[in-house]
């Protein structure tokens, strides 16, 4: 038994926010973003919502899967964003789109988040529980910003990205002697350091607190540190997967990796002693969107035939928690 993503859809809002605009509402200037990011623009919800995104996303995917959404049995939407805290995201996507025989639960790990449910499906597959998954990283971040804060504002965008997964009994051997499905994966998580990036809920306020207490409801980063745990972490993880696999560097097509930074991504790039054409990159047009930018760019390279049946390809993350993880999949 194996695991194949059969389908992948995505979903931006209609409004484009230019380096440009953002210049308008803070201190900064395209140079300084274009340089220290690598963003040029991103998409800004103006009334799209998590779930709205989601429905969408996870739509295209089933199309291109060919499936009914009455076949769907299991819906995991990955964001750090929802419109409500009950009912949960994956509930409203499995109402909108119709899927009404699916479990539904979403699932917080930030910019790790599509890919820790890709793991999590991949579990319930191979234990026999469903036979098919859609998963979606789905995010309005622009609501979790502070917009007069430069260091956080001109970094994220909002956006969905779905995949459909299935079990397959297709043992076949693909001519380069891969057979499709997720070979191996890493997960990690570091709660210690978890304060360099996040964002906070209502405070404890009921009827018994006497002192009531008020919080920043904006995300709140410590870029630097960030920077340096994606930088080390990334490449250390991934280089676990492929052991773990026994593959090396050589041996994966295509390295799809969480879109913060540019710079980031150049430098595993560089620690991994890989190609930077092997990864390629979209946050220039969106922006950093939490769990959605790694199904987003999936769904792009898959639509535009870039990714071919029997590429190696691993999808790595990073993101607040602190979270990490690589996966290594065949397509
Ligand atoms: O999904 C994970 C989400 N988080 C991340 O991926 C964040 C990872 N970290 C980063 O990508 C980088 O740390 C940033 C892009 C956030 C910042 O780049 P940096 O090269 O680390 O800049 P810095 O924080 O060291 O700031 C350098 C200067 C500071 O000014 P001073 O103190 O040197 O005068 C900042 O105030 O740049 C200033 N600055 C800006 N200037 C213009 C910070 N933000 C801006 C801005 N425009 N938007």
């Amino acid at each position: 038994m194996t695991i194949k993503i059969t389908g992948t859809g995505s979903e931006l809002p209609e409004k484009i926010v230019t380096n440009f605009d953002m210049q308008e509402l803070v201190e900064t200037s395209d140079e300084w973003i274009r340089e220290r990011t690598g963003i040029a623009e991103r998409r800004i919800s103006t009334g799209e919502t998590v779930s709205s995104l989601s429905a969408k996303a996870c739509q295209k995917a089933l199309e291109m899967a060919g499936k009914a959404a009455s076949e769907v049995e299991l819906i995991i939407v990955a964001t750090c964003s929802p419109e409500l805290l009950l009912p949960c995201c994956a509930c409203q996507v499995q109402d909108m789109i119709g899927a009404s025989n699916a479990a539904a639960f979403d699932m917080n790990a930030a910019c790790s988040g599509f890919l820790f449910a890709l793991n999590t499906v991949n579990a319930y597959l191979q234990a026999g529980i469903y036979k098919n998954a859609l998963i979606a990283g789905s995010e309005v971040l622009s609501k979790l910003v502070d917009w007069t804060d430069r260091g956080t504002c001109v970094l994220f965008g909002d956006g969905a990205g779905a995949a459909f997964v299935e079990a397959s009994a297709d043992d076949a051997v693909y001519d380069n002697g891969r057979k499709a499905g997720l070979e191996c994966m890493v997960q990690g998580s570091d709660g210690a350091k978890g304060m360099v990036l996040s964002c906070a809920e209502r405070p404890v306020n009921n009827a018994f607190v006497s002192e009531k207490q008020t919080v920043n409801p904006y995300i709140q980063m410590n870029g630097q540190e960030v920077y340096k745990f994606a930088t080390r972490q990334v490449p250390a993880c991934i280089n676990k997967a492929l052991d773990k696999a026994g593959l090396c560097v050589d041996d994966v097509d295509l390295f799809i990796l969480h879109q913060a930074n540019v710079r980031i991504i150049e430098s595993v790039a560089k620690r991994l002693k890989a190609d930077i054409a092997k990864f390629p990159m979209n946050l220039d047009k969106v922006g950093n969107m939490s769990s959605a930018t790694i199904p987003v760019l999936l769904d792009e390279l898959n639509r535009s035939g870039k990714i071919k049946k029997g590429d190696r390809i691993v999808l790595s993350g990073f993101g607040a928690g602190l979270t990490y993880g690589a996966s290594v999949l065949v397509w």
